[in-house]
C-alpha cells in the first residue's frame, strides 16, 4: 500500500493535469504535496449489495474518492463487523445488523446522520439516498483536507429539492448554452445514457432528488408508448443515484395524442385517458415522481380554454397521481392575455396572484404550486412574487433558474445566490408576523406538508456541463441551498473552489472575490434600479436592447420617455400590484420614499432628475452605475490572469476567453444603456463619459476600400450609431487611419460583430506590421453558447483587445476585413486605450 501511495504522489503532485470539467466538483484530486493523510477507515461496509441502491452507490463512490485523493484502494464489502471501517447505510440496516442505532438526534427523510472518528466512520440515512448524501459529505470533507472528528445529523428544508430540465425530444434545450441535450436526440430518448449517469452522480452530491426531464413546453409525444419505455431507462440510470424522474405534460395530449375531442378537465373520458395514461408510466417507472404542468402560459393550452380553474386543471392530474405517491408540480406562471400598455393600470406583474389566490385551499394536498421568484420572468432584480404571500392553504415551491437566461447566458460571470437570497430572506409579513419566503416554501411558515424548490437547469453535452466552467458554482450552490437556505453564499462558493481547483488560498480567494462581485456588476451595466434586465426580449434575451421591453405586448415594459422612468405600481395611481402584499410591505413599496432604491424603477415611474437615497439622480446613478459594473467586469481579467499556473491550461485558458469576452461585452452593455437614455433623456452625463470617447477611432471615420458605412439597429448597438460593413459578403474590406495619439504603449481594443452564419476573418496592422489576426466565428463553433444573432446589434456586438502595442504618432492602422456567409467582416470602432483606462 505505501508503495502504490508513493507512485501515485509522484504521479501527481506538483502537476497541474489538464482538465475538461467533467467532474466538476467530484474530481477527488489528490492533495497538494505536504498535506498530511489522516487515520483512514480500512475498508468501506455498504449496507445493500444490490447494484441500483443508493447504498451500493454510495460504497462505490467512497471507494473512488479515497482511491483519488489518497490513493488508496479499499474494499467495499456488505457484511462483516470490522472496527475500523466506514460503514454506510440505513439507520435501520444497521440496526439489523449491529443491533443498535447510534444516530443521536432525529432524521427526516433524506437526511443522514456523519460519525467521523478517525477511521471509524458511521454514514447513515434515514433512507438509501440519505446515506448517499452522507457519503459525499464524508468525501467533500476529506477531498477539501478536513479531516476533522465530527457527529452530527442533517436534515433536508424541504422534501422537493427539483431540477427542470428544458430539453426538447429533438436534442435542442430551450435556452440551452452548452450544446445538445443528454437526455433526447431526434425525437427519442438517447441511446447512450452515460452523460445521463455522470450528471445523476452530480445532482446526487448536492441532493437533488428528482429531474423533470422534458421541457415544460412538452411535447404532446412524451408520453407515448415509446417514450414511455425510454424515460423509463433514464429512471433506470437515475435510480441508483436516488433521484426520481418527473415528466413535463402538454395539457390537450388527449386530444392531439388521444383523439379525443376534448382536454376538458372535468370530462370523464379525459379523466379516464389521463389515468390510463399514468398507470402505464408507473408500471414502467415505480418510483415516478410525477408531473410539471404550464398551462395557460404563453400560449399553451390548459384549463381556461374551457373556463375551467387552474384547480381543476391541477386537480386533474393530482387526482391521477394521488394512488401512486405522485405530485403535480403546477406552474404560476400564468398569463395568456397580453395586456394593453395604453392602460395606465395593466400589468403583467398582477397575473399571477389574480389567477390564483381566489383558489387558494382549492388544490389536493398533492399539489405543488411552483411560482418564479419574482412577479415578471428571472430578471437581474425582482422584488420576491406577492404569490408567496396569497396561498396559505396550498403548497408551493419557488422557481430559479441555474441557466442564466436574462443573466449572460453563461457567457457572463454571475454568481446567482446572492440574488436568490434577496428573494428567500424576504419578509413578507403574512398577518403582520414574520414570513420569510424560504419558510414559506419549506411548508414550516403555513405549516404546509410539502414544499421546497425547483431550478432551471441548462446543462447540454459539452464537456463543461453548463458551457463554461465558473458557472458550475451555481448548481453546486443551489443544491446546497435546497437543502438549507440559510447556507453561507460565499462560504459555499469556497468550497465549490476547492473542490473544483484545488485548496491553494490564492485561487480560493481570487474566485471567490470575483463571483461575489459578479451579480453586483451584472446588474449595474445591465439594468439597476429594479428596471429589469434590458436586454432584447423579442430576440435572444442576451445583448441589451432596452426600447423591446417597451411598445410590445409581453409587459415587461418600463414606461421610459423624454422626461421620466418606471412603472407606476402603486395602488394609489398606478397597478395596484403593491397592494398585492401583505399591508406592512405594500405600505413600503407604495410609497417612493419608503422603497429601496434597488427597485424603485419597479414600483414607481418617477423623472428622470428624481434624487435617490444616495443623493444621485436616476439618471446619473445610469451613467455612473453602467460605468461601474464594466469596469468590474475589466477587473475580472487580471484577476482571472493572476492564477496563471495554479490553475491547469486547459481549464485557465477557457475561463480566460470567457472572461475577456465578458469585459468586451461589458463595456457594449454600459455603452448601449447610456446612450439611449442619454437620447430619450436628453440630459448629460455630469462626468462628461457619456458620448465622448477620445480614444476611439470610428469605422466610419477610417478610409475606407470595399467597406461603407452602416447604419446599425438598435442604434445604441454601436458607438456613434454606425458600423463599417464590406461592400459585398464575399469581399475584402480595408479600413485606414492615421494614428493621431503621442507615441506610447497602448492596448489597442477592436469591436466588432460576431454573427451567426459567417466565419469572416479579420486582420489588425500598424504601418505593416500585423498586430493580430482572429475569426467572428465563436457563436458559430460553439465558443460561446449563448443565443447568436444574425444581425449587427447588441447581442453579436463584441470586442478583441491587443495589449502593450507600440505606436508613434503618425504610425497607420489598418484593419483587413474578409467576409464570409452572411457576415459582412462588420467592425465598430478602434480603441487606442493608455495604460489603465477603460473605454
Ligand atoms: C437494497 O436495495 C434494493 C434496490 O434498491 C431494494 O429493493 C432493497 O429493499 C434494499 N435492501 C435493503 C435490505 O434495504
Ligand atoms: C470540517 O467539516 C465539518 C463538517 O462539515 C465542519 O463543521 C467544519 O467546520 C469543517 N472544518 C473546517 C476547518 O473547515
Ligand atoms: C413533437 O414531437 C414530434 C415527434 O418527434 C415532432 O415531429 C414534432 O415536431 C414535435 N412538436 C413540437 C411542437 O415540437
Ligand atoms: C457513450 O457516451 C460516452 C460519453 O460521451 C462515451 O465515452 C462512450 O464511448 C459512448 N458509448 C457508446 C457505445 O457510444
Ligand atoms: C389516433 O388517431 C391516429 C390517426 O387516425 C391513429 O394512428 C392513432 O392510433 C389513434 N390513437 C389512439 C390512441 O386512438
Ligand atoms: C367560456 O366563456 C366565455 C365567456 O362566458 C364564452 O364566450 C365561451 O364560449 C366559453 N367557452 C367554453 C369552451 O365554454
Ligand atoms: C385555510 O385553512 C385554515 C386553517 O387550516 C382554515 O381555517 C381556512 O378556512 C382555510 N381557508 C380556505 C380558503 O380554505
Ligand atoms: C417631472 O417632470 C415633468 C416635466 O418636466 C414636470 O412637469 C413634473 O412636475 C416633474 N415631476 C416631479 C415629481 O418632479
Ligand atoms: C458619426 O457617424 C457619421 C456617419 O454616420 C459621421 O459622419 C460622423 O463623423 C461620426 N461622428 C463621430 C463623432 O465619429
Ligand atoms: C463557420 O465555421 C464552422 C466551423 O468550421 C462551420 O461549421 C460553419 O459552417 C462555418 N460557417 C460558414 C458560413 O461557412
Ligand atoms: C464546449 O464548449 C466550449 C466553449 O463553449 C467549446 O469551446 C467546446 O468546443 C465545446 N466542447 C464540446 C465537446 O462541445
Ligand atoms: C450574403 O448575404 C446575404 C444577405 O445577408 C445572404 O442572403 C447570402 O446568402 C450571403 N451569401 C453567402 C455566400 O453566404
Amino acid at each position: 500500500m505505501m508503495h502504490n501511495l508513493l507512485f501515485y504522489y509522484l504521479l501527481f503532485v506538483g502537476l497541474v493535469a489538464a482538465e475538461n470539467g467533467r467532474q466538476a466538483w467530484l474530481r477527488y484530486a489528490p492533495l497538494p504535496r505536504g498535506h498530511s493523510t489522516p487515520t483512514l477507515p480500512s475498508t468501506i461496509l455498504a449496507l445493500n449489495s444490490s447494484a441500483s441502491s443508493p447504498v451500493y452507490t454510495a460504497g462505490q463512490e467512497l471507494q473512488k474518492g479515497i482511491q483519488g485523493i489518497f490513493g488508496k484502494r479499499l474494499s467495499v464489502h456488505a457484511t462483516g463487523k470490522q472496527a475500523s471501517s466506514a460503514v454506510v447505510g440505513t439507520a435501520s440496516q444497521f440496526q439489523k445488523l449491529f443491533g443498535s442505532n447510534p444516530v443521536k438526534d432525529e432524521l427526516i427523510e433524506d437526511g443522514f446522520w456523519l460519525n467521523v472518528k478517525g477511521g471509524t466512520v458511521q454514514i447513515l440515512g434515514q433512507n438509501e439516498r440519505g446515506a448517499l448524501y452522507g457519503a459525499f459529505e464524508y468525501l467533500s470533507m476529506l477531498a477539501q483536507g478536513n479531516f476533522s472528528n465530527v457527529e452530527y445529523a442533517t436534515n433536508p428544508a424541504a422534501p422537493i429539492r427539483w431540477v427542470n430540465s428544458w430539453d426538447n425530444m429533438d436534442g435542442s434545450i430551450e435556452r440551452g448554452f452548452a450544446g445538445k441535450s443528454v437526455f433526447f436526440a431526434g425525437g427519442h430518448v438517447a441511446s447512450n445514457l452515460t452523460r445521463v449517469s455522470e450528471y445523476a452522480r452530480l445532482l446526487s452530491s448536492i441532493r437533488i432528488n428528482a429531474v423533470v426531464v422534458n421541457n415544460v413546453n412538452a411535447n404532446f409525444t412524451t408520453v407515448n408508448a415509446e417514450n414511455i419505455a425510454g424515460v423509463a431507462r433514464i429512471a433506470d440510470v437515475f435510480r441508483p443515484y436516488g433521484i426520481q424522474l418527473g415528466l413535463s405534460l402538454d395539457f390537450a395530449t388527449p386530444m392531439k395524442l388521444g383523439n379525443l375531442s376534448t382536454y376538458d378537465p372535468l370530462d370523464s373520458e379525459v379523466i379516464a385517458y389521463w389515468n390510463a395514461v399514468t398507470q402505464q408510466i408507473y408500471d414502467h417507472i415505480f418510483d415516478f415522481a410525477g408531473y410539471l404542468v404550464k398551462a395557460d402560459s404563453e400560449g399553451t393550452p390548459g384549463p381556461l380554454v374551457y373556463n375551467r380553474t387552474l384547480a381543476d386543471g391541477a386537480n386533474l392530474f393530482a387526482r391521477a397521481l394521488q394512488p401512486f405517491g405522485g405530485i403535480v408540480m403546477y406552474r404560476a406562471f400564468v398569463y395568456n392575455q397580453l395586456p394593453d400598455e395604453g392602460d395606465w393600470k395593466a400589468d403583467r406583474a398582477n397575473a399571477a396572484v389574480d389567477y390564483f389566490q381566489p383558489l387558494d385551499g382549492q388544490f389536493d394536498d398533492n399539489v405543488i404550486i411552483q411560482i418564479k421568484y419574482g412577479p415578471i420572468d428571472f430578471q437581474v432584480r425582482e422584488p420576491a412574487s406577492p404569490l408567496f404571500a396569497n396561498l396559505p392553504n396550498t403548497s408551493t415551491a419557488i422557481e430559479l433558474q441555474v441557466a442564466q437566461e436574462y443573466l449572460g447566458q453563461q457567457c457572463h460571470l454571475v454568481y446567482l445566490p446572492p440574488l436568490w437570497r434577496t428573494i428567500l430572506d424576504f419578509d413578507l409579513r403574512v398577518d403582520n408576523q414574520s414570513s420569510l419566503v424560504r419558510n414559506v416554501v419549506t411548508g414550516e411558515r403555513f405549516k404546509r406538508p410539502l414544499g421546497g424548490s425547483a431550478a432551471v437547469v441548462n446543462v447540454g453535452l459539452n464537456d463543461t456541463w453548463l458551457g463554461s466552467h465558473l458557472a458550475m458554482s451555481n448548481l453546486y450552490a443551489y443544491g446546497r441551498l435546497a437543502w438549507d437556505w440559510t447556507s453561507d453564499s460565499e462560504e459555499i462558493l469556497q468550497d465549490w473552489t476547492r473542490l473544483t481547483f484545488g485548496l491553494d488560498k490564492t485561487v480560493v480567494d481570487t474566485i471567490t472575490q470575483m463571483s461575489m462581485a459578479s451579480w453586483p456588476a451584472y446588474e449595474n451595466y445591465s439594468g439597476n434600479l429594479g428596471e429589469q434586465t434590458l436586454t432584447d426580449i423579442l430576440y435572444t434575451h442576451f445583448g441589451p436592447n432596452p426600447q423591446t421591453l417597451d411598445n410590445t405586448p409581453w409587459g415587461q415594459w418600463t414606461r421610459a420617455d423624454h422626461t421620466g422612468i418606471g412603472m407606476d405600481r402603486t395602488v394609489s395611481t398606478g397597478t395596484g400590484f403593491s397592494g398585492q402584499y401583505p399591508p406592512e410591505v405594500a405600505a413600503m413599496y407604495e410609497d417612493v420614499e419608503t422603497t429601496p432604491d434597488d427597485l424603485l424603477l419597479w414600483f414607481h415611474h418617477v423623472n428622470y432628475t428624481q434624487k435617490l437615497k444616495s443623493a444621485k439622480t436616476v439618471i446619473q446613478h445610469f451613467y455612473d452605475a453602467h460605468y461601474e459594473g464594466a469596469e468590474t467586469a475589466q477587473r475580472f481579467v487580471q484577476m482571472w490572469q493572476s492564477l496563471k499556473g495554479k490553475v491547469d491550461d486547459e481549464r485557465f485558458e477557457d475561463v480566460l476567453f470567457r472572461q475577456s469576452f465578458q469585459a468586451g461585452h461589458s463595456i457594449v452593455w454600459r455603452d448601449a444603456v447610456v446612450n439611449f437614455y442619454n437620447n430619450v433623456s436628453g440630459i448629460p452625463d455630469d462626468a462628461g463619459r457619456v458620448g465622448h470617447h477620445p480614444f476611439r477611432i470610428e469605422g466610419e471615420n477610417m478610409v475606407l476600400s470595399g467597406y461603407r458605412p452602416y447604419a446599425v439597429t438598435p442604434f445604441e448597438a454601436a458607438s456613434n450609431a454606425t458600423a463599417i460593413v464590406t461592400t459585398t459578403n464575399s469581399t475584402v474590406g480595408t479600413a485606414t487611419a492615421m494614428l493621431d495619439f503621442a507615441s506610447g504603449v497602448y492596448d489597442l481594443a477592436v469591436n466588432y460583430f460576431d454573427l451567426y452564419g459567417g466565419n469572416s476573418t479579420y486582420q489588425v496592422f500598424v504601418n505593416s506590421r500585423l498586430i493580430g489576426e482572429w475569426i467572428g466565428n465563436a457563436v458559430d463553433i460553439g465558443k460561446l453558447g449563448h443565443s447568436p444573432s444574425i444581425y449587427l446589434d447588441g447581442h453579436s456586438a463584441t470586442r478583441i483587445t491587443f495589449p502593450k502595442v507600440s505606436i508613434k504618432r503618425g504610425d497607420t492602422l489598418k484593419i483587413v476585413g474578409e467576409a464570409n456567409g452572411v457576415e459582412p467582416a462588420p467592425l465598430d470602432y478602434v480603441a487606442v486605450l493608455p495604460a489603465g483606462v477603460v473605454d
